[in-house]
This record gives C-alpha cells, structure tokens and sequence, in this order.
C-alpha cells in the first residue's frame, strides 16, 4: 500500500499517493489535483516539482554527489571514456567488449557531414558566435536527414541519435574553424572521440598535427563531468520541445538555445571573462561586496547552484584537470588561477555564501582550463553542449519509450485583466 499525502482545500480533504524512488526524495503525485479541487500547483523555476520519473543521473545536492546510472561520475571520469559513458547514459550498463566495438565503429561510421553542409557557414559572418551557429546547424540535420525524424520508429530514433553524436563535434569544429578563418579539417577516425575534436579543431592544412595526449585525455574528462546533470534547464527543454513529437534534431537545437544562457551553460565563458575583469587578487574583496550588494545585478558567476548546496563534486575534477593541463604547458603561476583560487577561498569564508550554500560549480575552473588548452571563451559554451548532447539524447530516447509522456503544458495563475466589453475607438 503506497503512503498518501492529505490536502484539505477549502472544506474538501483529498488523498494524494506518494510514489517513492530508488534513491532521493520521494515525489506527491499532484495529477488529479485540478480534477479534484479546482486548484493547480504554483512553483514557479520548478524548485519543489519533479517533471518525469528518470533512471539516468542521480544527484545528492546535500552530499555533493552525482551519479551515472548508478555509478559515481567522478570515478567514471578518471576510469572510463567519454563515449563509454554515452554508451552507459543511452543504455544504462556499461558495454561488453562486443557491444563497444559495435557502439565505437557505428559513431566512427557517422563522423562527416553533408558536404553541402558547408556552404550552411557562409550565410554567418565570421564573427558569429558558434552557439549561434550550433543553434541553426543542429536543427539544420533534419533538412539533411529526412530518414530518422519519425520518432515512432526504434530504428529511425537509434540513427538520429548516434549521427548526432558521431556529427556535432564535427560541425562544433567547423564552427571553430569559420571563426578563425581556417579552412574546415576533416574527422580522423583513426583517433579516439576527443582526439578526433581536437585534431578538427587545431590541425592545418599545411602541417601534420600532432595529438596532446594530456589535452585530449583532459578533454575527454571534461565532456564526462559535463555529459547529464537530471532535470536542468536545458535538458527540460529538450523534454518539453519533443513532447510534441517533434524531430530529435530539431529538439536538441533547443538544448543549445537554452543552454546558451549565462546563467546555465553561458556561465563558462562568463566565469572566464568575469576573472579576466577582475585581473588581480586584490581587487577581489571589490567583487565580493558587488556579489553581496542586493541592488547590483553582479552575480560571481560559476557560483552557486540550484540543486548542489555543497561542493559541485565536478568543480572538484575540473580544478585538478586545471592543473594537469597548466602543468603540460608549464604555466604553474596562471594568474587567472591564482584569482579564482582566492575568490574560492575568500567566498568559501564569506558569511553570505556561507548562508546561501554558494559553492564553485562546474562552471568555475572550465574556463581557465579549456582557454589554457587553446579554446576561446566563445567556444566554451559549445563544448559543454557538445558534452550534453548524449545526455539530452538520453533524456529523449527514456522519453521516448515512457508509455505516461505526454505533451508538456503546464497551466497558469492568471493575474491580468478580466473578461471586459469591446469599446469601438469613438468610445475610447
Ligand atoms: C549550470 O541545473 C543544473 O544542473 C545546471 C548545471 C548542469 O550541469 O546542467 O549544473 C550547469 O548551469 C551550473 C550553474 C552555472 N551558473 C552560474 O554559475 C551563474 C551564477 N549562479 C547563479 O545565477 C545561481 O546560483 C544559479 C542560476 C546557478 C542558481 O539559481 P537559483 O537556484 O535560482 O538560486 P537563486 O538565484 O535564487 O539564488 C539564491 C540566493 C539569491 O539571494 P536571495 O535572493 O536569496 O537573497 O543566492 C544568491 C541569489 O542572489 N546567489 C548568488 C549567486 N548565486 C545565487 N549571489 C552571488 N553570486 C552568485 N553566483
């Protein structure tokens, strides 16, 4: 016999069942809550309302802790690959010797774009930001793809989703090199997943290029801290853009739109440029009052978090990553590190963040690492969609298969004006 909730509105007392999970919170099932009293639920940012019943990631915001099916994300990070995790997110084990063969060589067979594809740059100047160009060229798949939009057929689902994956760090390249006024490097598949992106990214036609075995390891580590993260912002998105049944590509072009914002994915590049701003360690005690001072919009930005309100375990990983890479290229003394370190330690210290639960994210140190590794800060935000992309893809196809999905449309408290007479303009 499940537990109930009861609810006394007005002068009528429901029973509401509470369905219990494998680990976490338990959630009050309110479906038949309108049904029954007339009222809808008001939680305006979702902070007390669970959207779906998932088995992907579980995160233990309290304890600092995320997991992938199960598995702690950061002992995958140091022990498995970036697209053995994929394998894990999309199918919940991790894969047999035979079945990552299959799974490496299918993502490998899907590596190259339509030619055509390549024309789909020049319609954006060369300074165009990539995520504006990750937006449109992502969608764009569908126009190229025609055969795996029919969401109701497994086949047509399972190639939509492993072209994307296998595609979009292709086209994130490409979007790379358009800026730089490069020409567009071809996928290698002689390389692993991240080796693959870098060589895409940094090799030039007029010499060999030669694979930074520390960048790409680290880049690998980086696309698994940043692969799923439950329900957030952008990943809702994709959940609420497919519920209608519409195309996967164009439902993970809405993961890059929201993830664009800075204060989800957009964050990377703010961290960076906040850091370069504030420039010097003595002028931190300035941005930590800014931060404070209710009536400045200022935000620390890479701190803070809805659902960690302990350390973000993959600020942990990335602030060693930082240092593995600083290391190879022999920078020790990077001074955008030695600020973000003070501001960790002056903040981590502050009364108000103390109050507030305010710890690094995940956003914090990826900025000083991926610019050390050669990245502008207007490509930071790419990667992480790049990194997400198999998890929004993980969220769809569970979606997908859930035989409760529905369309999503939430209702509204509605406070404008009411029902009124028409007056003709004479009238007015
Ligand atoms: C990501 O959801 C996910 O899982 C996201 C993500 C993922 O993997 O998908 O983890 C990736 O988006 C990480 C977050 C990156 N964003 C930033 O670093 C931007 C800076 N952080 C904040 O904007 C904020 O902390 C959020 C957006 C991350 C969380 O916002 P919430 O949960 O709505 O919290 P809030 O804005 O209501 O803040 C609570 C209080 C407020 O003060 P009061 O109104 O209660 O007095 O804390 C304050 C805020 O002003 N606060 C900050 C702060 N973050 C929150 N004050 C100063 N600096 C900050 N960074």
């Amino acid at each position: 016999m499940s537990e109930i909730a009861k609810l006394k509105v007005g002068k009528k007392e429901i029973d509401l069942p509470i369905k219990k999970g494998s680990v976490g919170p338990s959630v009050i099932d309110v479906s038949k809550l309108y049904s029954e009293t007339d009222h809808f639920t008001f939680d305006p940012g979702f902070t007390s309302t669970g959207s779906c019943e998932s088995s992907i990631t579980f995160i233990d915001g309290d304890k600092g802790e995320c997991y992938y099916r199960g598995y702690p994300m950061d002992v995958l990070a140091e022990k498995s690959n970036f697209l053995e995790v994929a394998y894990l997110l999309w199918y919940g084990e991790l894969p047999s010797k035979t079945e990552w063969n299959e799974f490496s060589d299918a993502i490998k067979n899907h590596t190259m774009v339509h030619e055509q594809l390549n024309t789909f740059f020049n319609g954006f100047r060369r300074g165009a930001h990539p995520m504006a160009i990750m937006v449109a060229v992502v969608a764009a798949l569908s126009a190229f793809y025609p055969d795996s939009i029919n969401i109701s057929d497994p086949a047509q689902r399972r190639i939509s989703a492993r072209r994307m994956v296998a595609k979009i760090p292709t086209l994130a390249a490409m979007a790379f090199k358009y800026s730089l006024g490069q020409p567009f490097v071809y996928p290698d598949n002689s390389l692993n997943y991240s080796e693959n992106f870098m060589k895409m990214c940094f090799a030039v036609p007029a010499e060999p290029y030669k694979i930074n075995k520390t960048f790409a390891k680290a880049l690998d580590k980086i696309f698994i801290l940043h692969a799923d993260h439950e329900q957030n912002a952008s990943t809702s998105t994709v959940r609420l853009a497919a519920s209608s049944g519409a195309n996967p590509f164009a439902s993970i072009s809405t993961g890059f739109t929201s993830l664009w914002g800075p204060l989800h994915g957009g964050a990377n590049e703010a961290a960076l440029n906040m850091l370069k701003e504030i420039g010097d360690v003595k002028n931190i005690p300035e941005y930590i009052k800014k931060a404070k001072d209710k009536n400045d919009p200022f935000k620390l930005m890479g701190f803070g978090h809805r659902v960690y309100k302990n350390y973000d375990p993959r600020a942990k990983v990335m602030q060693k990553t930082c240092h593995d890479v600083l290391s190879e290229i022999g920078n020790n003394d990077n001074k955008l590190l030695q600020v973000a370190k003070e501001l960790e330690k002056i903040a981590l210290n502050d009364e108000y963040f103390i109050e507030k639960k305010l710890y690094p994210n995940i956003d914090f140190y990826s900025g000083i690492t991926l610019n050390a590794m050669g990245f502008p800060t207007t490509m930071f935000t790419v990667l992480f969609g790049l990194a997400r992309t198999v998890g929004w893809l993980a969220h769809w196809k569970e979606m997908m298969v859930d035989k409760s999905a529905r369309i999503g449309r939430p209702r509204q408290l509605y406070t404008g004006a009411e029902p009124r007479e028409f007056k003709d303009l004479s009238k007015r």
